[in-house]
């Protein structure tokens, strides 16, 4: 991990930007890659205001909030992006044959002993690898948005993934101050997203079969378990409630659960509508712009909070 220093960063949207972001500030040269040359500008101009919100709420920035800004140097060049990289990160678009290729050419281009990481939210590292010839140095690194708020990162090794690559990499998110942990199957989604997407299935559900509205259902998590879930996990409430009881409330209603392998029909229908949610103005709620700005808003302020809350 000691000689990594250089660190590349393909796509600059969303997620890109942030990640690059979390580079810089500990100091790391990184390389941002675009094909989009204004998305690369827009991704300077993001760090740069990401780095004020955090510096004016008391979250340490780094050396110097220009001097980070500055250690990103951006191209639309894929080779001169990750030619003299010691770590790459992919934040493309969520594609498999996008990302095959770009790691077939990555494998070709970097150094041999470079680790290749996707940021991919759901598909298998294995199939992203397939077309690469070093698999043994590609594994995900599955970061969360805004990335330089959210601390964990899912380090998910594929079929042929090194040990070497995974504890690097490791190392490598922790000293840059992240919470990373290890996944050692290469499962569609991962951890997060399969819990994840396991509430969101049963939530739609309860607002198809008309049990509650979709305000409700998301009261009856804010108000309710989600107060919680940042100090208690599921399964740390499992063993204090007591196996026990979760076995004899599992018996009894797990059968009364949603369990199918399809997306909701609801959901199929409000996409079909462009009811799409925030952009459309109408999703599973109504999404007038103050009330979107206002919720926007309030996680921004939820997010530096906590950030600060447990800086080291
Ligand atoms: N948005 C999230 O909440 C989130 C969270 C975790 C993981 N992810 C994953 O991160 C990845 C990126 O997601 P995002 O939300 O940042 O997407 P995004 O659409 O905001 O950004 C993708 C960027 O990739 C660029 N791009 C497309 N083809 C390219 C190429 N060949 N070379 C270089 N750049 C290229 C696009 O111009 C765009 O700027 C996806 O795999 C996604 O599943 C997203």
């Amino acid at each position: 991990m000691d000689n990594i220093r250089n660190v590349a960063i393909i796509g600059a949207g969303m997620m890109g930007h942030g990640i690059a972001q979390i580079f810089a500030s500990k100091g790391y040269s990184v390389a941002l890659m675009d094909i989009n040359e204004d998305i690369l500008t827009q991704a300077l101009d993001k760090v740069r205001e990401n780095l004020k919100l955090m510096s004016a709420n008391g979250i340490e920035v780094g050396q110097g909030l220009e001097d980070v800004v500055q250690r990103i140097k951006v191209t639309t060049d894929l080779s001169e992006a990750v030619k003299d990289a010691d770590f790459v990160v992919e934040a493309v678009l969520e594609k498999l044959d996008l990302k095959q290729e770009l790691f077939q050419k990555m494998d070709e281009m970097c150094p041999s002993d470079t680790i290749l990481a996707t940021n991919t939210s759901v598909i298998s590292i294995t199939e992203i690898a397939q077309r690469a010839k070093n698999r043994g140095r590609i594994l995900g690194t599955h970061f969360w948005n805004p990335p330089f708020l959210v601390p964990l990162v899912e380090v998910v090794k594929g079929q042929d993934t090194s040990e070497a690559a995974m504890e690097i990499t490791y190392d490598l998110l922790k000293q840059v101050g992240k919470h990373p942990v290890k996944v050692y199957k290469d499962v569609p989604g991962f951890v997060g997203n399969r819990l994840q997407h396991a509430l969101w299935r049963e939530a739609i559900s309860i607002v198809e079969r008309g049990i509650a509205d979709a305000a409700t259902v998301d009261e009856c998590v804010k108000y309710g378990f989600g107060m919680r879930l940042p100090v208690l996990g599921p399964l740390e409430n499992a063993d204090m409630v007591g196996l026990d009881l979760t076995l004899a409330i599992h018996d009894y209603i797990l059968k009364y659960l949603e369990s199918s392998p399809d997306p909701s029909p609801l959901l199929k229908e409000k996409v079909q509508r462009k009811e799409l949610g925030f952009k459309t103005g109408k999703g599973l709620q109504e999404w007038p712009s103050e009330r979107t700005d206002k919720l926007r808003r309030a996680l921004q302020e939820h997010l530096l909070a906590w950030t600060k809350r447990i800086a080291p």
